[in-house]
């Protein structure tokens, strides 16, 4: 689909946009895993390192995001006439022409301006020889490239701004004329050094911010400015900045106590047809790190960027690669090739914002455990990572934080209730990938004191959970499961959830068969009772008729069933009926026909039906949203990719797909969804919203993870499991066939199903290298990695 702000390239793998004027400032994430570089289309945007939340490089004007501000601009001048503007059309004025190349791993920008050509592109470094965190250099690259398309000689001034945080975003938003007193400038060696002498960071807030900013470039300076105040101006803003209008430059060598931006100036004179390139570095220096001390004039060196960027793409290509699906779906082919899973990247390494819709860099244990699982098929050591850095966020007693961060701060305990029980769903699937089973002997240390494996962990997540059951024998919502807006239903201790009596069910099943396989005789039993009763309880109490009810009110009332006037019918407490097995096949059918009646529209699938129209202190917060909006009942992208699970696993093929294809980015019509074209964002507004239909919450979603997993593992059917693979696809019937290139313990499974009968599901014959298998057997694990040509035959 080609919309008018833009399309993507024929090989899918840039989204090329070609007008200003987009719905909203769309994103790229410019990263190596440590240090992002979130970059509008038009330069836009800001940088930290590991964490947003306490590590800002660069600034953010949170409360305004459709301003775009501030970002990495370039601003030119022309010498002999005083006009100005700025390389990426952003923030001063109108462009001649315009394009923004979103790509995987960097941002280009080429704009006209006043006879002068720009392209600027954005990236950051990836060291293609080590994944670890402190392997990548921490910053990123501006290259330039400057031409000169008039009929006569330029003289330019280029000015470079971004403006310089240092620190936690939050005391930045709420505090600044405080933290601003701590800053400072330095100018040596044509580059700036920027330090703050008070981080104000959780534990010790007297403590300097262990780091020194910098920005330099691969050619000679005229000029620079250390402050924002003199760069700017009194009365001027980012799109008429003083130091630019009036040519006036600080050219300090130090400057204190007061915003700092790092600009450097440059003179280009360019003959008619003339070009110039060159590159600035912008970046930071751990002070304890002394390896990187020389990061700064390692990239001075032209040839260094030269190197970095083919580095980079390469790893990019290499982590893109190695997993193809070929579906008579173009569209769903581009998103699970290359988007989807670079979307997967991003929320793998920075959890929850940062964003333009999120205040900073959150995690909790839920999110990140969901994000480690859209990793596992992509890169399993990533995902290990991730989950047990996760997993050291509990306490002993099986509680964790509320988020968690990757630099060991100080965190609280949460009052969600579901967190822990996603490691059983997440272990399972790493196990059945890997075949790790050792990962659950690895100690990790407990948030408060001492230290247990892995599986310990796993035991007393699920014992916490467990142990706070009410009346009904459903464990307590408290303020809230995974929808974390129903924080009104258990505030008094007593209300029920549902879904997670589901989830738990099938959690302490995960354990059990985990439990059998390392011959943990007395926890296989307990734990299949366990989720025996859970699964009998939500069977006796929570059947509404026509579907199952979403919780019980501290007050007994029932949330989501048929007598409500709002909030009749919730997704969540259908899909996980289905996904966890706990519903007889009667009820999963019945169920998912409700799911069909009442909440799958043409954008999706609605997280509720119908929305709260006013506060119910008995819900919660989800209540407090407009109708339509957010939780109450948007089409929730996250919440409708579990059931496209449970629609794969109850045979409805073609509804399954016609869903996906209702939350695909690249269909929705624009200007109208506003969100990014190439990556699921967390909603979009529900039928009973005036706005139906429109985006929020992009990028930093759990959707991610899901919509990747539903495709590949549910819609084609390929499912790893402990001693093999196994492939059972729920398909439209208009498919005649697909393929799916996939590795696995080694090896790679060249998959080829047709489908010549027209049917959704079933497989009828398996061949590997044209030798049958019973066709429920599992697709083998050879002794020595090799690559298997795998037939089926769907009927
Ligand atoms: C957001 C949160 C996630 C939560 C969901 C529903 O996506 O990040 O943790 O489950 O909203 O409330």
């Amino acid at each position: 689909m080609d919309n008018s702000f833009g399309h993507f390239s024929e090989d899918g793998r840039e989204y090329v946009i070609t007008r200003r004027d987009l719905p909203s400032p769309w994103l790229n994430y410019l990263t190596n895993g440590d240090y992002l570089a979130l970059t509008s289309f038009q330069g836009g945007g800001f940088s930290s390192y590991l964490e947003q939340r306490f590590n800002s490089l660069t600034r953010r004007y949170s409360n305004i995001p459709q301003s775009d501000l501030p970002g990495r601009f370039v601003y030119v001048r022309d010498q002999d006439t005083g006009e100005y503007w700025s390389v990426t059309g952003h923030p001063v004025g109108e462009c001649d022409s315009f394009r923004s190349v979103i790509g995987l791993g960097y941002t280009r920008v080429e704009t006209e301006i006043a006879g002068i050509s720009h392209q600027m592109t954005y990236f950051v470094p990836k060291n293609p020889q080590s994944d670890k965190e402190g392997d990548q250099d921490p910053c990123e690259i501006w290259r330039l490239t400057v031409s000169n398309e008039s009929d006569r000689p330029r003289k330019l001034r280029l000015y470079s701004y971004s403006e310089w945080l240092m620190g936690d975003v939050e005391h930045d938003m709420r505090f600044s004329p405080f933290f601003r007193l701590f800053k400072k400038a330095e100018y040596r060696g044509e580059t700036v050094f920027g330090t703050a002498g008070r981080w104000g960071a959780p534990g010790d807030s007297n403590a300097p911010w262990p780091y020194t900013v910098f920005f330099t470039s691969t050619r000679p300076p005229v000029g620079h400015d250390l402050s924002t105040a003199s760069f700017v101006g009194l009365y001027h803003t980012l799109a008429s900045p003083r130091a630019v209008e009036q040519d006036t430059l600080g050219n300090q060598d130090l400057f204190e106590g007061d915003d700092v931006c790092g600009s450097l100036v440059w003179d280009l004179e360019l003959a008619p047809g003339a070009s110039e390139s060159f590159d600035m570095i912008l970046g930071l220096v751990p002070d304890d790190a002394p390896g990187f001390q020389d990061l700064p004039l390692k990239y001075r060196d032209p040839t260094v960027v030269d190197h970095a960027w083919d580095e980079t793409r390469t790893w990019w290509d290499a982590y893109l690669g190695g997993l193809e699906v070929d579906t008579p779906d173009a569209e769903l082919n581009r998103q699970v090739n290359f988007w989807n899973k670079y979307q997967i990247f991003m929320t793998c390494s920075f959890g929850r914002g940062p964003s333009y819709f999120h205040a900073d860099q959150t995690v909790s244990m839920r999110d990140s455990l969901q994000d480690s699982f859209g990793m596992i098929p992509l890169d399993a050591s990533r995902a290990r990572e991730n989950i047990l850095r996760t997993m050291s966020f509990q306490y002993a007693d099986g509680t964790p934080t509320a988020t968690s961060n990757r630099m060991g701060m100080p965190e609280e305990p949460s009052d969600k209730v579901d967190l822990p029980v996603w490691l059983a769903l997440v272990l399972d699937d790493y196990l059945a990938e890997t075949g790790d089973w050792d990962i659950l002997d690895v100690h990790l240390p407990f948030f408060d004191e001492g230290e247990g494996t892995l599986y310990g962990h796993l035991q007393r997540g699920l014992n916490r959970v467990s142990s706070d059951c009410g009346e009904r024998g459903l464990p307590l919502i408290g303020r809230g499961d995974w929808n974390d807006a129903l924080n009104g239903v258990g505030i008094e201790g007593k209300g029920e959830s549902v879904w997670l009596g589901q989830f738990l069910s099938y959690a302490f099943r995960l354990a059990s068969r985990i439990a059998e396989r390392i011959g943990d005789a007395g926890h296989v039993d307990e734990w299949r009772t366990r989720a025996d009763e859970l699964e009998e309880r939500v069977n006796a109490v929570a059947w509404d008729g026509e579907w199952y009810v979403r919780a019980f009110d501290d007050h007994g009332h029932v949330v989501g069933g048929k007598d409500c006037d709002e909030g009749r019918i919730y997704l969540n407490a259908q899909t996980w009926a289905v996904l966890t097995e706990t519903a007889p096949p009667e009820r999963a059918e019945a169920c998912m026909q409700a799911v069909f009646k009442h909440l799958l529209n043409e954008h999706g699938l609605a997280a509720n039906w119908p929305a709260y129209t006013a506060y119910d202190p008995n819900i919660g917060v989800l209540s407090q949203f407009p109708p339509g909006k957010k939780e109450n009942a948007a089409c929730f992208t996250h919440a409708g990719a579990f059931n496209l699970v449970a629609m794969a696993k109850t045979g409805f093929g073609d509804e399954m797909h016609q869903a996906y294809r209702a939350m695909l980015p690249a269909l929705k019509p624009q200007p109208h969804f506003r969100m990014e074209p190439y990556i699921f964002s967390q909603y979009c507004a529900g039928p009973d919203s005036p706005d139906f239909g429109q985006g929020a919450f992009h990028w930093m979603t759990g959707s991610a993870s899901w919509m990747f997993r539903a495709v590949l593992d549910w819609m084609l059917g390929i499912r790893p499991q402990y001693d093999g693979l196994l492939v059972s696809p729920c398909i439209p019937k208009t498919w005649p066939e697909f393929r799916v290139v996939r590795t696995f313990r080694g090896s790679t499974y060249q998959i080829h199903a047709t489908n010549p009968n027209g049917v959704n599901t079933g497989v009828v014959s398996v061949s590997i290298d044209g030798a049958d298998l019973p066709a429920d057997q599992l697709l083998p694990i050879p002794e020595q990695p090799s690559t298997l040509a795998v037939d089926i035959v769907m009927g």
